[in-house]
């Protein structure tokens, strides 16, 4: 049943077999003799109820505090819970000053509130229902991939590419005793990555199907509730891929892949989010979102794909779809509802001749270049924004509220 992890121990005498859970305190009801707690581990939503008598009270039993408690688990008499523990002992390992602490027993405190204690706000039934959820969709997009043939990359957080062209880059520095300021490690400009996916076009052109799932960066100036200076992406790259609809296929397979396991793993902890979180139906205002909203409101509050875009708004790697004179790129992004954009990806450029033509190129990318000229194919890949996933399948309006420790403009804490 989902209540604490409990380990079994004789008792002091050695006559009864006795369980132990441990955890934090979530609430505390006094009665004339007995005293009742609920014991949280963070497993699940559900905590142990915790049944003693008025002996066993202790005034540092307050909220918050971490306990461990050993007595007999019994069958509950309530249908709330399957089990109770009748406890024969109660140690309090760690104290909580209930006036200090800056969540309130019985109190439902919003997501804005709690995201002012990055280092404490796991201990609220929201945010701790979050991570769990987001532990959960992790593992089900690594077991899609899995399931369907993708060797997984572990492509690196230190490069010296601007997959993007975008400039919104990170500069990595040393920094210590042994350098000067400014001092060049790798003897070229380092960044910390804002994509994968040129380092998972090198491996699509040795194991045909690859993905990574690791933190990318970007150095937004923006204070959007859906732009993060650090968050997760989910990539994918796949070789002999002739067609936008061989992409959105997997895309969309992704998706629900990984929205089924969720909803069918964490039942509690998706109700907790539909009955109390504001779904965030509320959009930001610049432009480029409007055109996105419009476009999901227009097919119905779906999700959307959007194909074939100017081809000189893409980076330089999206393929020609040579239509001249309208010129378009072989580019898709995934509208949904309440975020806008969670997806980008496209075709990639793989004849040799029109890559080289574009400016620049071949001093930076000779490697990319490279990859044209031994054995290249007709591939193409996407990019997932797993934090805009969350709040999308959540309805979480901002997305400082769906990562552990947000990292944005002007807040690095922690
Ligand atoms: O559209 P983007 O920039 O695409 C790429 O980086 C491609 N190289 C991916 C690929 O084809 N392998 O980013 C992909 C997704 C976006 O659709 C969005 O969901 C998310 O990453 N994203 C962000 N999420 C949070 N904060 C930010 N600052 C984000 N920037 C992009
Ligand atoms: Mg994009």
């Amino acid at each position: 049943s989902p209540t604490c992890k409990l380990s079994r121990k004789k008792n002091s005498n050695q006559s009864e077999l006795c369980t132990v859970g441990t955890g934090w305190v979530r609430s505390v009801r006094a009665q004339k003799a007995n005293v009742f707690l609920h014991v949280n581990d963070g497993s699940s939503l559900q905590s142990l109820q915790v049944v003693a008598s008025s002996e066993l009270s202790d005034p540092l039993l307050t909220f918050g505090s971490a306990v461990e408690v050993t007595g007999i688990l019994k069958k509950s008499p309530h249908t709330k819970q399957p089990v109770e523990l009748d406890a024969k002992q109660i140690n309090v390992v760690g104290e909580c000053n209930p006036v200090d602490f800056p969540f309130k027993i019985k109190e439902r405190h919003g997501l804005e509130y709690i995201r002012q204690f990055p280092h404490l706000r796991c201990r609220t039934n929201a945010f701790s229902s979050l991570l769990r959820l987001r532990s959960e969709a992790t593992a089900a997009i690594h077991s899609y991939f899995k399931d369907n043939g993708f060797v997984e990359i572990n492509t690196p957080i230190i490069t010296s590419n601007d997959c993007e062209g975008a400039g919104e880059l990170f500069q990595v520095e040393p920094s210590g005793p042994d350098y000067a300021e400014g001092e060049n490690f790798f003897s070229v400009p380092a960044y910390l990555t804002v994509s994968g996916q040129l380092h998972l076009e090198v491996m699509s052109g040795a194991f045909s199907k690859v993905y990574t799932f690791g933190p990318t960066f970007r150095a937004e100036n923006s204070q959007s509730r859906r732009h993060l200076a650090e968050f997760y992406m989910v990539e994918a790259e796949i070789s002999f891929t002739q067609s936008l609809e061989d992409l959105t296929k997997v895309m969309e397979d992704m998706f629900r892949f990984a929205t089924e396991h969720v909803l069918a793993h964490c039942v509690e902890d998706v109700d907790l989010f539909h009955k109390h979180v504001t779904p965030g139906h509320r959009w930001g205002c610049d432009l480029k979102t409007e055109h996105e909203k419009y476009l999901v409101k227009h097919c119905g509050n779906i999700p959307v794909f959007v194909t074939d875009y100017p081809y000189d708004l893409k980076p330089f790697y999206a393929r020609d779809n040579q239509n001249h004179p309208e010129r378009t790129a072989a580019a898709v992004d995934l509208l949904v509802p309440g975020v806008g954009e969670l997806c980008g990806g496209s075709l990639r450029e793989e004849r040799l001749n029109l890559l080289s033509a574009r400016a620049g190129l071949n001093d930076v990318y000779s490697w990319y270049l490279d990859l044209r000229r031994f054995g290249s194919v007709p591939h193409g890949g996407f990019g997932l924004g797993f934090e805009r996933y969350l709040q999308c399948i959540l309805g979480v309006d901002n997305i400082k509220d769906v990562v552990p420790f947000p990292r944005f403009s002007h807040s690095c804490l922690l």
